[in-house]
């Protein structure tokens, strides 16, 4: 079969990776990839929110599945233009995506079906914010309504602070059009998990568990980023916290779905904080997380297509979703500066090292290719992923493997995964 997988980052090329291990797949096209990607699939220069470019494209090559990777595009209905011109494609339609596209809808959704999650209000109006806040006990947690790539969530200690972030997100709109609404959520203390599954409406299979480093710098502090990398699975994710996701948050978000005349189908990504009182969610994504997918993919025993295929059919339940026991970590290669600026289009020497080398991946996130070889094109350039037996095995791994490849204002953080210490 002929598959176009959309997107453009190392979630996207550790889809490829997979996508490109089974048997079902003759021809693989990506859009709009990336210098690594180009080395697995046929990259064609059409943007993501090129839906009409996209729809053509794909009657054309008359492509039997599309993978949509990103979030912007499932949020703006991608999938529905799809399966409008009979294109098969897996992702959640626009009205099951805002699960991940307004915080607003989700935190009311949590709500009506006592799914665990923060306390919070939501606000239209930045006086009536004001007005609450006034009255709040602090830290508070301020969150833009839209998608904001990840930056649309202020933690504020104080009153003082909670203005300020009322003005950045709702007058000032630093976040565009993602702040014409805003939740405010009771702050809350704990490790963070993540947890990717497949969806087919009514079935949920949960994936091996990840966790994040969002922040820039070293010991989580700096500015938030897209991910500075990830290990998996996390020891923090034991057996009686599964049982009670299980129990509580998996099912009863895609029954709520369901019963919202709103059927899931596609990932759903749950951000959960294990607090003092028990897991909560702190967010829905509505695709495969990013870094997550690099360490968890790897991981998958199952052969991707046939999963997604499961799900778009709707007969998830017999599918066995299988994990090697083993672990991965990912660590990601930023240019200096990222997430403000940075420079671009320097030449990454040393990819060829993990050619034929098994359990090592190189996912490029930020890369193009050039004349004169694969140069840097972004923020978040490679994700360097390595397996072991276990976390510290394939943590050493990770950080011998990132050694391999070398590019000017090459930049990682050096403690991805050392939170397994204290597990
Ligand atoms: P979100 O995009 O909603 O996952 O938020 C981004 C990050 O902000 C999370 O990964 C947490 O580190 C932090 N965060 C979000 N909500 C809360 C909360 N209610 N309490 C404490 N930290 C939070
Ligand atoms: N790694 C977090 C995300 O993909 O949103």
């Amino acid at each position: 079969m002929k598959v176009l997988i959309v997107g453009s980052g190392g979630r996207e090329h550790a889809i490829a990776a997979s996508v490109k291990k089974s048997k079902k797949v003759d021809q693989l096209y990506c859009a709009p990839g990336n210098g690594g990607i180009s080395a697995l699939a046929e990259c064609v220069p059409i943007g993501a929110m090129e839906f009409d470019r996209l729809v053509e494209f794909a009657k054309e090559k008359e492509i039997d599945l599309v993978i949509v990777g990103m979030d912007d595009p499932l949020v703006g209905g991608l999938v529905d233009c799809l399966e409008e011109a009979g294109i098969p494609a897996f992702g959640p339609r626009k009205n099951a995506a805002i699960l991940e596209g307004s915080k607003a809808f989700s935190k009311d959704l949590m709500k009506k079906y006592h799914i665990p999650t923060a306390a919070y209000e939501n606000f239209d109006d930045p006086d009536e914010a004001i007005a609450y806040l006034k009255k709040s006990r602090f830290p508070v947690v301020l969150k833009a309504d839209g998608l904001a790539l990840g930056k649309g969530v202020l933690i504020c200690n104080t009153l003082e602070e909670a203005l300020e972030g009322v003005k950045t997100i709702m007058l000032d709109k630093q976040f565009g059009t993602a702040g014409n609404r805003m939740v405010v959520e009771e702050f809350m203390t704990g490790r963070e998990v993540s947890v990717l599954s497949f969806v087919d409406g009514k079935t949920i299979k949960t994936m091996t568990s990840a966790q994040d480093h969002k922040r820039a710098k070293d010991g989580d502090q700096g500015l938030n980023t897209g991910g500075m990398g990830t290990f998996s699975p996390s020891p923090f994710y034991t057996r009686e916290v599964d049982e009670f996701c299980k129990k509580y948050i998996y099912q009863a978000t895609v029954d709520a779905m369901a019963a919202e005349g709103r059927p899931f189908k596609g990932i759903i990504f749950f951000g959960l904080m294990l607090t003092p009182d028990g897991p909560r969610v702190l967010e829905y994504n509505a695709r495969f997380g990013d870094p997550e997918a690099q360490v968890v993919l790897p991981r998958m025993k199952n052969d991707l297509i046939e999963v997604i295929e499961a799900c778009m059919e709707g007969r998830l339940d017999s599918i066995d979703l299988e994990f090697e026991d083993n672990a991965a970590v990912c660590v990601v290669l930023a240019s200096d500066g990222y997430p403000l600026a940075y420079e671009k289009d320097k030449l990454i020497r040393g990819l060829e090292a993990f050619e034929g080398k098994e359990d090592y991946y190189c996912f490029h996130a930020g890369t193009k290719k050039t004349e004169e070889g694969i140069v840097t094109n972004g923020g978040r350039v490679l994700g360097i992923t390595a397996k072991g037996k276990d976390l510290k095995e394939a943590r050493e791994n990770a950080y011998e493997a990132v050694k391999w490849v070398s590019f000017e204002n090459k930049y990682m953080r050096m403690d991805i995964g050392k939170a397994i210490d204290e597990a």
